[in-house]
């Protein structure tokens, strides 16, 4: 057992740094059996800092001290102190030189974190507490400076030799090494420090920028991955001129970096001028990447590179303002996407992430503020609620100010506190500076953790024609938190006529129907607001909450004909969409339960034929429509809920649909199949979807139309996305013989590539045929997976435990009892992922009480492990708690 309970770090207890470093200058000596890093740094006492007698005090994690030196005179034993986590040196003058070096195993490092070894590369991870791993350093985000990085080693083994900012020298060494000099002119927290050493190959481009500077671009892979960079580049480049031109925001190095690496515990990061990736997050070709990962990697490159303004230029003063960087990026990338694809998809798809996964984190164990308070290890908290929520709420100032003034404030920002380390407030701050707005009580939604519930309720006078809208706030309970404000909440709204037509929204009774809006962002600030409608002879259909315009959850008495109604009506297609999941929700959840041969919904039916038989709608929206609500969802909506119960009514519903609309299915099908040139436009990859899903509907069913389609696509398909559908088709369907037909081939042939392999594990670890407990233990056995790789663990118990729920919830415990053992086997090797891993046990005290006392049974036996990590004893602990 873990004997000493991890510190907390409270955000009330923040002081400057007693010291500043101006200048870092490193000198990398990289060997197979170790490295040694050499380290000077110019240090002077902070005048702003309180304790003008502090000892110097550096951090560090696993290093062997070889050496410090002040002023370049060595220093004694007795003139430091050398704690497991710090290196205290008493007595410094003003300003002086610090040397030290120091000894570390890339070679054995397995949690990935500082400097280590992927494939044969030698690679950095720094944020957040990384290059602690590397030396010695005042390793906290305020202490910017500036880096010159010399890095010298075997020039067979590795011939590229990279860190941040530009090349500045290099050169050939004795005994067959070499070495590198970079520069990095822009001052920066050592979080931001990156360096990559191996035997690579470039692919290159140009940029020019708006104000005609050449930027050299470069993306390094292994050799075998040469062909698979082109989309990444290309993304690269339309981010790049998207934030010229919509935030003024112009590349200040001449050069900018991508490496990809395999081992990785993130999706990327993004290093100043040398951005190191996830392979799954970069590399993509037709034939090994889905739609999906062609739109995944298209979004993170924009995120890592939007970085180097929010985040790089302007940076976090200290890790509780996490979100200052990652929400707004989010934000950022999220309208990126908007603009390169379907605005209307990509919002159905942050809200379906927001509202699957951050709601059930902002209700559970480990809910916290966008800015937290308080954190025991800051791994843990690069969660949904800083990335997701945090973007919501960037959002909400855009609608708040709208997009002039939202433009001001941003360029208020980025001239404010460029070269800066400041807080969320610092952002807000400037928002309010720019526009005029008052975002006192707006300031709630970072410091208050938990979803806020909107009960609404409406009235018609048909006499008067007033139409009356009651909006009732209400923020539940989270550790630590309890009674909260009423929040100021943007809450977009239309109103619907009989016909569907949108009507004026006149709040006085004497307005002009003319110039009157149709769609209006009310904003609600108490706790309770009643608004008039003026001017409505009969009860309009309401449409609320547009677009998703807050983070919130909506709690309306929607009768079916108003749902079927809005699913066809509402001009918003958010809200159409929103309207069929509401209405699947309600008859999905009407079944839980119910006897056998309960009827089902036939406007359900007839809405969805409807959907698949109108080829004049927007298809990218039909095939999002298509989608029942995930199990997932279904679980987050319900209390104690009994997943196999759950799993058992949505299946009767997808089963009865595709009985119900086989014709429907198959002609879509056909529609959506015409031979064609393979193109990542939004219209064809809106075929490919419908098309796969109506194969997975008729397999669901066992159709042998469906089948022997499947097996043909399965045959035929010349991309990743459509072969993809029909192998998830068959594994998910009864015919078992095909199934493992389809598994082995498909191994076969993409063995040799890591991130197809991954996707082949996780079409199995989610599937209730496929991805059973036993089937799942034979992967863990078989000779691709590699408990040292993090893709390959998530792809195989994440994807179990995260998307299989009807196996993974297996009422006999099982599934659970599996789970603990591989967290307390994987936090020896690498606490970041055991400690990621363990998020579906958390949750346990949401679940009927049969499933929760198992749950809670198996994180008490991970609690008891021995050397229990700081990452799991604060997730554990917080959980059981
Ligand atoms: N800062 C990275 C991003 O979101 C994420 C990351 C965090 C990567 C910590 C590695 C370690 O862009
Ligand atoms: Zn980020």
């Amino acid at each position: 057992m873990r004997t000493t309970q991890p510190k907390t770090i409270r955000l009330s207890e923040y002081t400057v740094p007693a010291h500043l470093v101006d200048t870092v200058d490193l000198r990398f000596e990289l060997f197979d059996d170790g490295a040694r890093i050499h380290s000077t740094l110019s240090v002077r006492r902070n005048p702003e800092s309180a304790d003008a007698a502090a000892p110097v005090t550096l951090d560090g994690d696993s290093l062997k001290l070889e050496r410090v030196a002040l002023n370049g005179e060595d220093l004694a034993a007795e003139n430091y102190e050398e704690t497991g986590e710090q290196l205290v040196i008493a007595s410094v003058p003003d300003r002086f030189e610090l040397t030290v070096v120091t000894w570390i195993e890339p070679q054995n490092n397995t949690r990935l974190e500082g400097l280590y070894k992927s494939s044969g590369m030698f690679c950095t991870q720094c944020e957040a507490e990384g290059f602690r791993c590397i030396t010695y350093f005042p390793d906290r985000p305020d202490v910017m400076a500036r880096y010159r990085t010399r890095i010298e080693a075997d020039k067979a083994s590795c011939p590229v030799l990279l860190s941040n900012g530009n090349a500045v020298e290099r050169g050939d060494l004795e005994n067959g090494r070499h070495f590198v000099t970079w520069e990095d002119p822009f001052p920066k927290p050592s979080y931001l420090f990156g360096l990559v050493a191996g035997d690579l190959v470039e692919q290159r481009d140009t940029f020019t920028t708006g104000s005609g500077r050449d930027i050299d671009l470069r993306i390094y892979v292994e050799p075998r991955n040469a062909e698979k960079c082109d989309h990444a580049l290309a993304s690269l480049k339309r981010a790049m001129r998207w934030d010229e031109e919509n935030y003024g925001r112009e590349y200040d190095l001449d050069i900018f970096m991508i490496v990809a690496v395999d081992d990785f515990n993130m999706g990327a990061m993004e290093n100043k001028g040398l951005n190191i990736f996830n392979s799954s997050c970069v590399l993509a070709s037709q034939d090994t990447a889905t739609d999906l990962a062609f739109e995944r990697i298209e979004s993170i490159v924009a995120h890592e590179y939007f970085h180097n303004w929010s985040g790089n230029r302007v940076t976090c003063r200290d890790w509780f303002q996490l979100s200052l960087k990652e929400g707004f990026t989010v934000f950022r990338d999220s309208t990126f996407s908007a603009d390169m694809g379907s605005p209307t998809v990509k919002r159905i798809e942050d809200a379906t992430l927001l509202r699957t996964a951050q709601f059930a984190e902002d209700a559970g164990p480990m809910a916290h503020p966008v800015r937290p308070a308080a954190y025991m290890e800051i791994s843990n908290f690069y969660t949904l609620t800083i990335y997701e929520k945090g973007a919501e709420v960037v959002r909400m100032i855009h609608t708040l100010l709208g997009p002039e003034l939202f433009r001001k404030g941003s360029d208020l920002y980025f001239e404010r506190h460029d070269g800066q380390a400041v807080t969320t407030d610092d952002f807000v701050k400037a928002m309010e500076d720019a526009s005029g707005r008052d975002l006192s009580q707006f300031r709630l939604w970072y410091e208050q953790a938990g979803t806020p519930e909107l009960m609404v309720s409406d009235s018609h006078d048909p006499e008067q024609g007033i139409y009356r809208l009651t909006i009732e706030q209400r923020i539940p309970d989270t550790p630590g938190q309890t009674d909260k404000k009423p929040q100021h909440i943007p809450f977009a709204l239309g109103l619907l006529g009989p016909d569907g037509e949108a009507l004026p929204l006149m709040q006085d009774g004497s307005a002009d129907a003319e110039g009157a809006p149709v769609e209006q962002v009310l904003e609600l600030t108490e706790a309770r607001h009643t608004f008039e409608f003026h001017g409505l002879p009969s009860k309009p259909v309401p449409s609320l909450l547009r677009h998703f315009s807050a983070p919130v959850r909506v709690i309306y008495p929607w009768s079916r004909d108003q749902l079927v109604f809005l699913m066809s009506h509402d001009p918003d297609g958010f809200n159409r969409w929103d309207a069929g999941q509401r209405l699947a929700v309600d008859v999905i959840q009407s079944l839980v339960g119910a006897a056998e041969g309960a009827e089902i919904e036939p406007r359900l039916v007839e809405a969805y034929r409807a959907l698949l038989g109108d080829s004049t709608l927007d298809q990218a929206l039909v095939a999002k429509m298509l989608q029942l609500p995930s199990e997932a969802y279904l679980i987050e909506l319900a209390d104690s809920p009994d997943v196999a119960a759950i799993h058992h009514a949505r299946e009767q519903v997808l089963q009865h649909l595709a009985t119900s609309l086989r014709e429907e299915l198959i002609a879509c099908y056909h529609r959506n199949s015409e031979a064609g040139k393979y193109e990542l436009t939004p219209e064809s990859i809106a075929r490919r979807s419908l098309r796969n899903t109506a194969l997975s509907w008729l397999l669901v069913i066992n159709d042998e139309t469906g089948r022997d389609l499947a097996v043909q696509q399965f045959r035929d398909a010349d991309n990743m996305t459509d072969r993809m559908g029909a192998l998830r088709a068959l594994v998910n369907s009864d015919y078992a013989a095909e199934r493992s037909a389809a598994l082995e081939e498909f191994y076969k042939h993409f063995q040799d590539d890591p991130q197809v392999v991954e996707q082949w594990f996780s079409v199995q670890a989610s599937s209730d045929r496929a991805g059973q407990l036993p089937q799942i233990n034979a992967l863990l056995e078989h000779s691709a997976f590699d408990w040292k790789n993090p893709n390959k663990i998530r792809s195989v118990v994440g994807v179990f435990a995260g998307q299989n729920l009807a196996a993974f919830h297996n009422p006999d415990g099982s599934g659970y009892a599996f789970l603990a053992d591989q967290v307390c086997r994987l936090d020896d090797s690498n606490p970041q992922i055991a400690a990621r891993l363990v998020t579906p046990l958390t949750r346990w005290k949401k679940f009927a009480p049969a499933y929760g006392s198992l749950m809670r049974e198996s994180l008490e036996r991970i609690r008891d492990k021995s050397g229990l990590s700081a990452d799991l004893y604060e997730v554990v602990h917080k959980s059981l708690g």
